[in-house]
């Protein structure tokens, strides 16, 4: 086995692709969640999206079915290039790009931006959330709307089985890829978030926070209600102030 200690595992294509293979069942998530960006945010049919970190475009795609005019990017070509195909194949619309989100940002453009399922936290580092941040609020126009997911540090922080460095609320996320028929072990920090510290990250972007969510996605309707210890995932939503660059 080859251990594979880098940042941006994403960048290994076949990283990336294994991620794909868990598609149908991401895929199968992609509706209800639309249905909540959509309500939460109260989107209408016709303005335009930023999906950050899009991965093989489940939300983009589910988006642009509805009427949306979506650009998704994220920093893996083989995501990117499964996307595309995707789009194509369904006769759809959608501008998806390959860049790195900690650089990429479009002044006030977007209608909304999404930043879904462990785009925050990736890296670990909390200079590279705190960038991504500023670029959805740099790509939203005035009035603009965000939808951002974070990991719950309340579910794993006492948890046994699952090193917690309470220092910088990171865990270390691993999985093992087959590469040539060599497995590889991937591992990098994710780091994750108390409803508090996310909440604040995002003020200190600029936004002002207008819900607080803990796994909306978890039955067939999204549940709206606020952050509980044992929730996955926590959802914030925020809005760029009309007078504010
Ligand atoms: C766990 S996946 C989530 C993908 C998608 N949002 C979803 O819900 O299916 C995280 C995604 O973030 C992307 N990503 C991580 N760091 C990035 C960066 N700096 N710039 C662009 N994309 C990034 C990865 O390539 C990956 O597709």
């Amino acid at each position: 086995m080859i251990i594979r200690k880098i940042p941006s595992p994403w960048l290994v294509d076949q990283f990336a692709l294994t991620y794909l293979s868990k598609r149908d069942e991401l895929i199968k998530k992609s509706m209800p969640e639309a249905d909540f960006v959509e309500r939460v945010l109260e989107l209408k049919p016709g303005m335009k999206i930023l999906d950050m970190g899009c991965g093989e475009g489940r939300h983009a795609i589910e988006l642009a079915k509805r009427g949306y005019q979506v650009t998704g990017v994220d920093i893996s070509p083989a995501l990117i290039k499964a996307a595309s195909a995707r789009a194509q194949q369904l006769g759809l619309e959608i501008d998806f790009r390959v860049d790195d989100i900690r650089k990429f940002y479009v002044q006030d453009e977007y209608d909304a931006v999404i930043l879904m399922f462990v785009v925050l936290g990736d890296s670990g580092k909390d200079e590279d959330d705190f960038a991504i941040l500023r670029n959805a609020y740099r790509s939203l126009k005035p009035g603009g709307k965000l939808l951002a997911s974070f990991l719950n540090a309340a579910r794993q922080f006492k948890r046994e089985n699952v090193k917690f460095d309470l220092n910088t609320s990171t865990i270390r996320w691993s999985a093992d890829v087959e590469i040539n028929k060599i497995l590889h072990h991937f591992t990098h920090p994710v780091r994750l978030y108390f409803p508090s510290e996310a909440q604040l990250l995002i003020k200190c972007s600029g936004f002002e926070v207008t819900g607080i969510f803990g796994d909306p996605f978890r039955g067939e309707e999204p549940i709206m209600r606020p952050v509980q210890p044992e929730d996955l995932e926590i959802i914030i939503t925020a809005r760029k102030l009309d007078s504010s660059k």
